[in-house]
């Protein structure tokens, strides 16, 4: 069904126009809260719980209401309570100063008998509308719009230049700053605009105080406002008090922190981390951008084949674009983008252009001399039945007549302003058609974004789940950006389950990386990781760790290794779950097992310690002194895996604790991505874990497994770079524990600042446990003027390596542990092979 149009002439004559406002009283839920005194419509979906209200209309309802909505369904975005207004609206007073020659302070009655007023269409959007799709493919820090965060008014008030001309701009002056009354954590609401767009006549921004013949509603701004055609919402300010002319844009908190879109590769955490990127003007939204909505077929409606080759349906919906610039194009798909039709389009807008009538609600029609495009406009285009049944979506986009198009794909936008093409999912049950909008508004299920995530689905595929040509060739695409892994030379060489099984040992291990089979026994003494890292998989499907964990030059290696395509799946197992009770240590080397964080404590700005129980109280972790565990987490692009060496000890019953140092976004890069997710980790919420893994083990009193080799140490040299401080902390630890172990260590622990020392007072502690036999070196790279001079200046260098580590080239009953950034490791290489040191005495974690 196509609205009702509501020209000015069907406003004064039928019953086309809805009246201002159903919103007649207050409902229950509004009597808790401090907006106790604002009536409301029920049928607004609530998008961020009960208070402060925010809200949107249902799709279907808003478009159905026509051209002009009703006050009572337009959207509403509150930052906090309403302010309770006074009833008698024309003693409302507002004060207009800064580079004006005349400040002045002027009531609404004022206003009302020296300015002409007008009564304009104008069509507000929120600049967050859509934003729910984003949310769902990655989750922002904005709530949960719908595409309904639209609504167009009769606006009836004064046009700003003839306000701001009482006062007399000074020359020089650049900004208009608004402010309203809303009482907010940080201050009354506020932002600004350009002030050549607040003086412009074709820009018509307002002051206005009735919307749709009746006062404003309390929830719109009541008694005044401003309004600013064709910006986003977020510059029209409600229950205005203050008109400040500047030269330099609003310092208001929310226009500094609202309604920004910053550059693409700013994440969120980077923009939290570094205020200067909502510092910079030139990303405060302003104009619209283009936009079109489908609306007909509704979301979950359903059409009947009924066989004939004349049925058709027309697909309907509506477009809207900013800074008065008429959408130009509606293009409709029906074969995910490869083709396009053209859709018509009416502006209903132009019949308020072209009237007759001189004067709405007190104030003139002055469109016809506006070029400019302040309103939503309304398109559909006719398609037979037949095509709708062979498609498995519709796409709409819009461009405007200056040519700009809308965003094809969903993370072009992260920050608001999300214009992607929007996509109606069809899916065929016997001769019914059901169609699904992308997502429903708030935390409301529904939607093909929904059900594809529920299913393990890709929503980026844009096929809705389904298995499309399409979708297989840009699966076949993503595949080809990495490095191949694949020999075709033994492509056709089928390997048997049987013939796998076989190689789950040490001595020839065999891996499976996506369906093909690696022999990676000639790999495994130069692994960066170890050798056990592969032998501990050997003979599973290793790909998603193995995807997660490595780099693309990592990946092509893989290559060379490659016999064979594994045989299909064998039949499948009995079903039935074997759940085993606990046993008596938690790690399984080749399982991923789930933890719930049980307790997060703030050690520094930038470290945590993470405690998660175990599976039951008197089980201890199974990771043996000096080597590690996997961490495994998901985040939006995939898994992320990482090593890590708990501080808690083997010994350990009931839990296990992470030291986790936290790479923060800066200015540059964003944050590590493993501990980013772990930052974000709240109690109750899982990790999981898998190993243990690595090459040595500590056994105590200097006994040491490496490699497979067992030996006796008499002293350990470390060296050791921020949180690397792991691996080492635990054999230091073990040493001092034990009475009876008489190893000696020499620890060369570097770090930036003092600050970031990790574990310092408890290394202080195992040297004075010891007696000295353990004994802590610390060097500090940071600025010197930061840093207690009692520490050595400077980084472990090739020359400290020498100096320090002189016994190591003596004898052969000490060993050198190293762990650390990139850069240490390297420099410890350069020295172990400058000084002939053999593999078997260098541990690199
Ligand atoms: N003005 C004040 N004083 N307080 C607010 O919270 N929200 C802004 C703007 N003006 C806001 C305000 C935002 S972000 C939008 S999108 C529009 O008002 C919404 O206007 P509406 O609630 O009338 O639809």
């Amino acid at each position: 069904m196509a609205p009702e149009y509501q020209t000015v002439e069907k406003i004064l004559t039928g019953p086309a126009f809805q009246g201002p406002s159903k919103a007649e009283h207050v409902l229950e839920l509004d009597k808790k809260t401090p907006d106790s005194h604002v009536p409301r419509d029920e049928r607004l979906v609530r998008l961020t719980g009960a208070h402060p209200f925010n809200s949107e209309a249902p799709l279907d309802l808003l478009y159905n209401a026509g051209f002009i909505t009703p006050s009572s369904l337009h959207f509403v975005r509150n930052h906090g309570p309403v302010p309770e207004s006074t009833n008698d609206v024309l003693d409302w007073e507002i004060e207009i100063d800064g580079m004006v020659e005349r400040p002045l302070k002027i009531s609404l009655r004022e206003l009302i008998e020296e300015i002409e007023q007008v009564t304009l269409p104008v069509t507000l959007v929120c600049a967050g509308n859509r934003r729910k799709e984003q949310n769902m493919v990655k989750k922002g820090t904005g709530f949960n719009w719908g595409a309904a965060g639209i609504s167009t008014s009769l606006w009836t008030g004064f046009l700003m230049r003839d306000v701001l001309r009482l006062a007399r701009p000074l020359r020089g002056a650049k900004y208009l700053c608004m402010e309203g009354c809303d009482k907010l954590p940080n201050g009354a609401y506020g932002t600004c605009i350009i002030l050549p767009w607040a003086m412009d006549f074709d820009r018509a921004v307002m002051l206005a105080w009735k919307q749709n013949g009746a006062l404003l509603e309390p929830d719109h701004g009541r008694p005044l406002r401003a309004l600013v055609p064709g910006v986003i919402g977020g510059r029209s300010v409600k229950w205005l008090k203050k008109l400040t002319i500047t030269d330099s844009p609003s310092k208001n908190f929310y226009h500094i922190y609202d309604n920004r879109v910053l550059p693409t590769m700013v994440t969120p955490e980077m923009a939290k981390e570094y205020q200067k990127w909502w510092m910079d003007e030139r990303y405060a939204i302003m104009n619209l951008n283009v936009q079109s909505i489908t609306t007909v077929p509704e979301h979950d409606s359903q059409l009947k084949i009924d066989g004939s080759p004349d049925q058709s349906f027309t697909i309907r919906g509506f477009a809207y674009n900013g800074g008065g610039i008429r959408v130009g194009h509606v293009e409709v798909s029906l074969d995910g983008g490869s083709t396009w039709r053209l859709a018509s389009i009416d502006y209903p807008e132009d019949s308020f252009r072209e009237t007759k009538v001189e004067e709405l609600f007190g104030g003139e029609i002055d469109m016809y001399q506006r070029h400019l495009c302040f309103c939503w406009c309304f398109w559909d285009i006719k398609v037979s039945v037949s095509e709708l049944a062979n498609a498995n979506g519709i796409l709409v986009r819009a461009m405007d007549v200056n040519m700009s198009p809308a965003s094809k794909h969903v993370l072009e936008r992260v920050f608001d302003a999300y214009n992607w093409w929007y996509r109606v999912a069809i899916r065929k049950e016997g001769n019914i058609l059901r169609f699904e909008h992308p997502v429903l508004p708030a935390l409301q299920k529904g939607g093909w974004m929904d059900r594809v995530k529920a299913q393990g689905g890709d929503i980026l595929d844009n096929n809705y789940g389904e298995e499309t040509n399409e979708s297989v060739a840009k699966k076949g695409a993503v595949k080809k950006e990495g490095p191949s892994l694949i020999n075709p030379d033994v492509l056709n060489n089928i390997i048997s389950h049987e013939e796998l099984q076989k190689h789950e040992n040490e001595q020839s291990p065999w891996i499976v990386v996506d369906g093909q089979v690696y022999d990676v026994t000639d790999y495994l003494e130069s692994h960066p990781g170890g050798p056990e890292s592969i032998t501990m998989v050997a003979a599973t499907d290793v790909t998603e760790d193995f995807m997660a964990i490595h780099s693309d030059t990592a990946k092509a290696l893989l290559k060379k290794y490659h016999i064979g395509t594994l045989a299909s799946a064998p039949a499948a197992a009995d079903a039935e779950s074997t759940s085993e009770p606990p046993g008596p240590v938690f790690l399984e080397p080749k399982k991923w097992k789930t933890l719930k964080l049980t307790e997060r404590e703030v050690v520094s700005s930038d470290s945590r310690i993470l405690t998660f129980k175990l599976e039951h109280p008197e089980q201890t972790s199974g990771l043996p002194v000096g080597k590690h565990l996997f961490l495994r987490a998901k985040d939006t692009n995939g898994y992320v895996m990482r090593a890590y060496t708990p501080v808690s000890s083997h010994k350990e019953i009931g839990e296990i604790r992470l030291l986790i140092k936290v790479y923060f976004p800066n200015k540059d890069q964003p944050g590590g991505k493993m501990t980013t997710l772990l930052e974000q980790l709240k109690v109750g919420d899982p990790l999981e874990f898998k190993g243990p893994t690595g090459s040595f083990e500590y056994h105590g009193n200097g006994a040491v497994l490496f490699r497979g080799m067992k030996s006796t140490v008499k002293r350990f040299y470390m060296i050791s770079g921020g949180s690397g401080i792991t691996p080492c902390y635990q054999v230091l630890k073990d040493i001092a524990e034990n009475s009876e172990d008489t190893t000696e260590a020499v620890l060369l622990f570097g770090n930036r600042y003092e600050d970031d020392i990790l574990c310092k007072s408890e290394l202080c502690r195992f040297e004075q446990m010891t007696q000295g036999r353990i004994r802590i070196k610390l060097w500090l790279s940071g600025k010197m003027d930061q840093c207690n001079t009692q520490h050595t200046p400077g980084r472990i260098d090739l020359q400290i390596m020498d100096r320090e580590l002189s016994h190591m080239k003596e004898g052969h009953d000490s060993m050198l542990l190293v762990c650390g950034p990139e850069g240490m490791v390297e420099t410890a290489k350069t020295w172990q092979k400058s000084r002939n040191i053999e593999d078997f005495r260098v541990v690199y974690f």
